[in-house]
């Protein structure tokens, strides 16, 4: 497919998983234009993508709230399609501020559908995510699951985002939507240039691990041991960030049928939080203490991605390993200990 001079709209751009996606759209030769408020990321991470690619982007600092922004965006520029980052993503953050969670990450949906729709621009992919299954839903999660009633005020933001763009497309047969639904990805760009650069404490396992290997933070606590897990602490299925980013690209390529299609994305493999350092302190060389603490609130014992459908329809699989994925986020970690604050 021929898709130079296409232009890509990416909300969120800037943050983790959207930077890498935007290095693999420019590589792939696409335009792109960001839009991101700066809430959760630092713009160093494109000037980063641009020296890494050897391309530019357009930035635009801005927030999809703002109707008359997008109005603009899309008057001023021809976007064959949007993916769409852009949102709050902290699960404990959202039990406290439920409002601004709604807020931003539905009704911010929402605002830029109808931008969409009035400049009849009909083709989005979406930052979804394996909570929406729910609590209760067998493992592995597969599509044909129905959504569930995720926990959280973030989790079930997502559910009902999801929902809306199903009745978007029932609505109109111009919307071609792709849902992708993330597993747990972790990891960097193997030039260690960008990476995960969480603000504060991290609320996430591989952070927090990196963190203590920088010597950043004195200790990791487990969030319990007794799960019904194989060793006792809880199973995730982890992907590399890259992979992640190319079944954006692959998503983008299927946006041609009409209807609004979910797809896992992650690799079928559950890994245990003590497997994860296990595996970080012998890729790393270094010793990660840590002390077993309670359980966090709401967190599953195990759950992993069934990924067939998306290798099936998009010919997307994961292609890098639990040792590429530690391996690069160590480099990136090693190289950038403040992340970008010192870019
Ligand atoms: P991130 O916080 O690094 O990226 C989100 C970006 O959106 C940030 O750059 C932030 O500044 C920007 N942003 C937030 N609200 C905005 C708004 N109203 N207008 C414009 N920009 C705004 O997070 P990430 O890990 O890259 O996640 C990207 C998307 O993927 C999110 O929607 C997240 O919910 C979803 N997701 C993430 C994970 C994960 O584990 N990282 C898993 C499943 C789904
Ligand atoms: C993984 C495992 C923790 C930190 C969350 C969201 C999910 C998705 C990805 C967006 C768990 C344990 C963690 C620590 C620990 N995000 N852990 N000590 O909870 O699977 O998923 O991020 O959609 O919606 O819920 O990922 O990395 O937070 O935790 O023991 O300091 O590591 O208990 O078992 P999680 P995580």
């Amino acid at each position: 497919m021929d898709v130079l001079n296409r232009q890509i709209l990416v909300t969120g751009g800037a943050g983790y998983i959207g930077s890498h996606t935007v290095l693999v759209l420019l590589e792939t030769g696409y335009d792109v234009i960001v839009i991101d408020n700066l809430l959760n990321a630092s713009v160093e991470s494109l000037r980063r993508v641009e020296l890494i690619t050897g391309k530019t982007l357009t930035f635009i600092e801005g927030d999809i709230r703002d109707r008359a922004l997008l109005d603009n965006i899309f008057a001023t520029h021809d976007i064959y399609a949007v993916l769409h980052f852009a949102g709050l993503k902290a699960v404990g953050e959202s039990v406290e501020l439920p409002l601004s969670y709604y807020e931003n990450n539905l009704a911010g949906t929402v605002t830029l559908c109808q931008a969409m729709q009035s400049a009849a621009i009909f083709r989005l992919v979406f930052s979804s995510s394996a909570t929406v299954y729910g609590p209760e839903a067998p493992v592995p999660y597969h599509e044909q699951l129905p959504r569930g009633w995720p926990s959280s005020p973030y989790g079930m933001s997502k559910a009902m985002v999801e929902r809306v763009l199903d009745d978007v497309c029932i609505s109109d047969t111009r919307w071609s939507v792709a849902l992708l639904r993330y597993f747990n990805p972790i990891g960097a760009h193997e030039s260690g240039l960008i990476g995960e650069d969480p603000r504060g404490i991290p609320n996430n396992l591989l952070p927090f691990i990196a963190q203590v290997a920088v010597g950043r933070r004195e200790r990791l606590a487990i969030f319990g041991s007794d799960y019904p897990t194989r060793d006792g602490t809880c199973e995730r299925d982890y992907l590399h960030v890259m992979d992640l980013a190319e079944g954006h690209v692959k998503a983008l390529e299927s946006l041609e049928d009409s209807g609004c299609h979910a797809y896992n994305l992650g690799t079928g493999q559950a890994v245990s939080v003590m497997e994860m350092v296990g595996t970080f302190e012998a890729v790393s060389g270094k010793t990660i203490p840590y002390d077993v603490a309670p359980r966090r609130d709401g967190d599953l014992a195990a759950f992993w991605a069934d990924p067939a459908l998306a290798c099936e329809v998009l010919g997307w699989q994961a292609q890098r390993n639990l040792d590429d994925m530690i391996r690069d986020t160590w480099r990136w970690q090693a190289a950038n200990p403040d992340g970008y604050t010192n870019g």
